[in-house]
């Protein structure tokens, strides 16, 4: 089996974590977000990634792991962005070489990874490719313009209509961008800019040919600060039902009192910090006494000084909340930022290698 995972585009809206690094390879859980699909395409040989991005940066970090998973990695660059569907047919020679089918994949996804599932369900309905559509997170009272939204003939999994961002509600199963294609799909596509979403489903859905498993369990889009935080919520509760060793121990950690937590086994935490629910503490970080943290992710080296507070929010790499502090309301710190003591944020939005020493109380960009 081949894959091919689309990790283009500038991810504008996981600024500023993707000024430093692009968005496959930000953390979510303390391992790149890619590393969560690749280890989860068991059985999978040979994985595409399609880039048109800084490409250097992710083949030298993703190269090394083609010996660690056992699988080949082939990287397809682009020269102008292609768009969604255009890096199908880039690839066209990899992914077309036999009949099995393939699968594709938005690179910044979280959920349980169904793929076996989804390989199934598509042998068994004939049909050329298949979707997996999240039930029900869109409701009318939600954004319908953020995703994609399927809508399938009544009591099939055939889809009738699959319309991008929609302007106005038309439904509540949205796309979660993860699909399996049979070779043929190749056939629609050209080598230039192409949206899938916009141009190709569409067209597969006129001629009856694009089906939709719903997809059990959590699932989101994380290319954003406020979504990468839900995200990882959902995830941490999903290793909790998995009971993952992964998980801290409240026994083994005075620190740890609420569940939903990851502490890296490099991290330095006072016993008289208080940390949870929903947190992630990344690679040598370290926190202080009596700092507070809940639903908030603490990227490879932060430092949480004594009796900080931090709440909702993403500190990067290397940044540092100093003495009495408040950081809260996704607020999303880059790299290496430096808070100083007794500041309070809300909602801001710090791009890499600034201090700051006076409080921000309304959710804004410090450039
Ligand atoms: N190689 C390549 N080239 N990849 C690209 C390009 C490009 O020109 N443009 C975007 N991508 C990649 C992104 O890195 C991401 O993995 C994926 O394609 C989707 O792009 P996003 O920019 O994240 O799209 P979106 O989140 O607004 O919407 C898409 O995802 C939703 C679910 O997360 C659509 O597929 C929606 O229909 C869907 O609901
Ligand atoms: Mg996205």
């Amino acid at each position: 089996l081949k894959a091919l995972i689309l990790v283009g585009g500038f991810g504008t809206r996981l600024r500023p974590l993707t000024l430093t690094y692009p968005k496959p390879l930000v953390p979510f859980a303390n391992k790149a977000i890619i590393l969560h699909l690749v280890e989860n395409l068991a059985g999978v040989k040979h994985i595409v990634l399609a880039v048109n991005y800084r490409p250097e940066v992710m083949i030298s970090v993703l190269k090394k792991y083609e010996e660690q998973y056992g699988i080949t990695i082939t990287f397809s660059v682009e020269n102008e962005p292609l768009g969604t569907a255009g890096p199908l047919a880039l690839a066209r020679d990899i992914l077309g070489k036999d009949d099995a089918p393939f699968f594709v994949l938005n690179s910044d996804v979280t959920c349980s990874y169904p793929f076996s599932e989804l390989r199934d369900f598509h042998m068994a309905h004939g049909g050329e490719g298949t979707l997996m559509a999240s039930p029900s997170r869109v409701t009318k009272v939600d954004e319908p313009s953020k995703y994609g939204v399927v809508l399938t003939v009544p009591g099939q999994s055939t889809i009738d209509r699959f319309v991008e961002k929609p302007k106005e509600y038309v439904g509540n199963r949205i796309n979660a961008g993860i699909y399996i294609f049979n070779p043929s799909v190749l056939n629609r596509i050209e080598v230039k800019p192409t949206s899938i979403e916009s141009e190709v489903f569409p067209a597969m859905a006129r001629d009856r040919q694009l089906h939709s498993m719903d997809l059990e369990g959590f699932w989101m889009d994380i290319g954003q600060p406020k979504d990468y935080l839900t995200g990882t919520c959902l995830y941490l509760s999903y290793l909790t039902a998995q009971k993952s060793a992964e998980l801290a121990d409240p026994a083994k950690h005075d620190a740890v009192t609420a569940g939903n937590v990851i502490i890296h086994p490099t991290a330095k935490v006072d016993p008289t910090a208080s940390i949870g629910p929903n947190v992630v503490v990344g690679p040598n970080c370290t926190v202080g006494k009596g700092a507070r943290l809940s639903r908030c992710v603490l990227l490879e080296g932060a430092r949480i000084k004594d009796h900080a507070f931090v709440q909702s929010s993403i500190i990067g790499w290397s940044s540092t909340v100093g003495k009495w502090s408040r950081v809260e309301q996704c607020s999303v710190l880059g790299d290496d930022v430096n808070v100083k003591d007794e500041v309070f944020l809300a909602g801001a939005s710090v791009l890499p290698h600034k201090s700051i020493s006076s409080s921000i109380f309304e959710p804004s960009i410090v450039m």
